[in-house]
């Protein structure tokens, strides 16, 4: 019987075999689970990835023939060591009846069941511990940054590793603190808004160490609309500009327009000066050939937009000097 087992439970019958060997154990009793021979209940013994673990195995009094499991592996027999592993050693400076291991740098890998097999008068004992290996949550993949256009439907990821398995969650950054957005991997945004755009923050934790914490910026394009369009001083004999302000992602660009026909920098004592939102049209010197009505078109991948404007605006007719003028 114990033969046929072997051939198919190899590894495992090897053990067995040498325990039996090391020990006289009588057949049929192996250290194993399900074993009646448990002293008590299996002790959990919890260790955070690359700490060492001490593993303990008190004796009620000194015996030689003890030995420690990996499984089914022998790592210790008496004081011989058969386990390869240098992280693995036998505490010395232990009380006689105590016979105790150290694993250091413990890795996920050496997460199971240990075994310490003891021999009292023929008769064996053997003690379990389970070891279990934390792993900090660590984010292990998020979306990158990203642009798309307004009404697109987005789609972020972030995935993390850790033990036990950590919890995600999506935030998004706002000027006051951050708004919970949801739980989980994924977080889908349908027809996003240029309100959405911004800074969105997943963050994994599982209470081994501190959570980690990573972003995705996603940027909106979104087409131009004029936030204002206003003359500002425009008396005759004096400098004068219309000014055109507007929103859009990618940044717009302008052109100016008087009834119709395009307004070049540099000719007709005009020049247009571009400063991020803004595009002003200057007159050096305003006389009445420059009144009219004047028209900005603000432009980008998205779309388009203008308004138009008039010099002078009529608020500003008879007054001898009006530096602001909105209209
Ligand atoms: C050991 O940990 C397991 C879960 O991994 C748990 O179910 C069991 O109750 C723990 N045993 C002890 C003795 O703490
Ligand atoms: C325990 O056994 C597992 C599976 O064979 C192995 O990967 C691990 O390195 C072993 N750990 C120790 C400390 O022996
Ligand atoms: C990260 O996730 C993306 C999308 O799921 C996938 O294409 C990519 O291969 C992943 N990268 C790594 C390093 O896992
Ligand atoms: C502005 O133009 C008027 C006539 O067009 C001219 O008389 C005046 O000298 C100019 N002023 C300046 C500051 O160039
Ligand atoms: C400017 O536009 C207004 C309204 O569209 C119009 O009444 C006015 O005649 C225009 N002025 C010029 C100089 O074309
Ligand atoms: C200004 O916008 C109107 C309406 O969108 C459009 O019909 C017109 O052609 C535009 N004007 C210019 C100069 O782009």
């Amino acid at each position: 019987m114990a033969v046929h087992g072997c051939f198919v439970l190899r590894r495992r019958c090897l053990a067995g075999i040498a325990l039996r060997l090391l020990f006289l154990l009588p057949a049929g009793a192996p250290a194993q689970s399900g074993d009646s021979s448990f002293s008590k209940p299996m002790d959990n013994v919890t260790v955070r990835q690359g700490d060492n673990a001490v593993l303990k195995c008190i004796t009620d009094t000194k015996v030689s023939r003890v030995a420690w499991l990996n499984r089914t592996t022998i790592l210790f027999a008496g004081q011989e060591k058969w386990s390869l592993d240098p992280r693995v050693v036998l505490l010395n400076d232990t009380p006689v009846t105590e016979y105790s291991i150290r694993i250091r740098n413990v890795d996920v890998h050496d997460e199971g069941p240990y075994v310490c097999s003891i021999l009292t008068n023929r008769k064996p004992k053997s003690s379990r511990v389970h070891l279990i290996v934390q792993v900090p949550a660590r984010i292990v993949n998020i979306s990158k940054d990203m642009t798309v256009n307004e009404g697109s439907n987005v789609k972020l990821v972030c995935l993390a590793t850790g033990r036990p398995e950590p919890s995600i969650t999506w935030r998004r950054r706002l000027m006051r603190g951050n708004k919970f957005l949801s739980e989980g991997e994924y977080i889908d945004i349908t027809a996003i808004t240029k309100e959405q755009s911004g800074i969105y923050e997943c963050t994994s934790s599982n209470d081994i160490s501190t959570p980690d914490m990573r972003t995705v910026h996603i940027t909106v394009n979104y087409p131009p609309s004029i936030l204002s369009a206003r003359a500002t001083g425009a008396t005759r004999g004096q400098q004068g500009a219309l000014q055109c302000e507007a929103s859009a992602i990618p940044g717009a660009e302008f052109q100016w327009y008087r009834e119709g026909r395009r307004i070049l920098s540099g000719l007709n004592g005009a020049k247009i000066e571009n400063m991020g939102k803004k595009s002003r049209l200057v007159f050096f010197n305003v006389s009445e050939e420059h009144y009219g009505n004047y028209t900005c078109v603000a432009t980008n991948v998205m779309g388009n937009t203008n308004a138009t404007q008039t010099l002078p605006s009529r608020l500003c007719h008879g007054i001898l000097s009006c530096l602001w003028i909105y209209i």
